[in-house]
């Protein structure tokens, strides 16, 4: 069910996002209820994952952004945390084999720099070998926060100012949009989160600014093509006015 839906049912000319963020939440409560270990949760998610990835890729959606790792979920059992560790390495490791077959181009948005040096050789190897790809542009958050991405452009743009190279009043929404790690994208025009949860978890804050939201109450495991369909089927019939009227 998603939540909020609006109740015209009138069949709709499918408007597709050029930016779509998925927050890929209920892992752990998709395993709890099957009496598995929650790591089995997030190996399900990883596999819907790949499956809703090369879906939005096959019906042309332009950037792609999934939630995988937030710098929140550090604070998770070191057990779970070394689970996700092993799975991002081995998705990481198909990703390079499957995914440049489809001409999807996969960046990391979020500091890297804190995984080991295994994955963080294969996060480059998989960003090397995709940049010349021309289709879908998948992001990966991987300890990733909106709230760290702003104080990260922040950050560059006010070293930027000591060095002389721009004035303070040079810094506009444009510019600083350009200094976050989606820069030269386009803002998410959609954000899907399934499980039920109604909040933003520090996803994209600045770049959601007018981005629709859609939540539902399917967890992520079981969250399907069809959903994923129904989904666009509603924001196709939002009427987005930006502020306006
Ligand atoms: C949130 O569900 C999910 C995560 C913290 C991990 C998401 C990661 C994957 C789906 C693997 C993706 C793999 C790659 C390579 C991108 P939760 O654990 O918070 O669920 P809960 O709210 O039910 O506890």
């Amino acid at each position: 069910m998603i939540f909020g839906k609006q109740e015209n049912k009138q069949p709709v000319e499918r408007v597709l996002p050029r930016h779509l963020g998925i927050i890929m939440d209920g892992n752990g409560r998709w395993a709890k209820k099957r009496g598995l270990p929650r790591s089995a949760g997030h190996t399900a998610g990883a596999s819907n994952f790949r499956t809703i990835t090369r879906y939005c890729s096959n019906i042309g959606i332009p950037y792609l952004t999934v939630y995988a790792f937030s710098t929140e979920n550090w604070k998770r059992p070191e057990e779970e945390v070394s689970a996700l560790m092993k799975l991002f390495q081995q998705y990481l490791e198909e990703a390079l084999r499957d995914f440049l077959d489809e001409n999807i181009r996969v960046r990391f948005i979020g500091d890297t720099s804190v995984f080991s040096p295994k994955l963080r050789e294969l996060i480059q190897r998989v960003e090397d070998s995709s940049a010349c790809k021309t289709g879908m542009v998948l992001n990966i958050a991987m300890n990733y926060g909106g709230r760290a991405e702003i104080i990260h452009a922040a950050r560059s743009l006010a070293e930027k100012v000591r060095q002389g190279e721009m004035a303070p009043e040079e810094i506009t929404e444009e510019v600083f949009s350009q200094a976050l790690y989606t820069g030269g994208q386009p803002d998410p025009d959609l954000i899907i989160r399934p499980s039920g949860e109604q909040r933003t978890s520090n996803f994209l804050l600045w770049q959601s600014a007018y981005a629709e939201y859609i939540v539902c109450d399917i967890l992520w495991p079981d969250f399907k093509t069809k959903d994923l369909e129904e989904a666009l089927d509603e924001f196709s019939r939002r009427q987005r006015r930006f502020g306006g009227v």
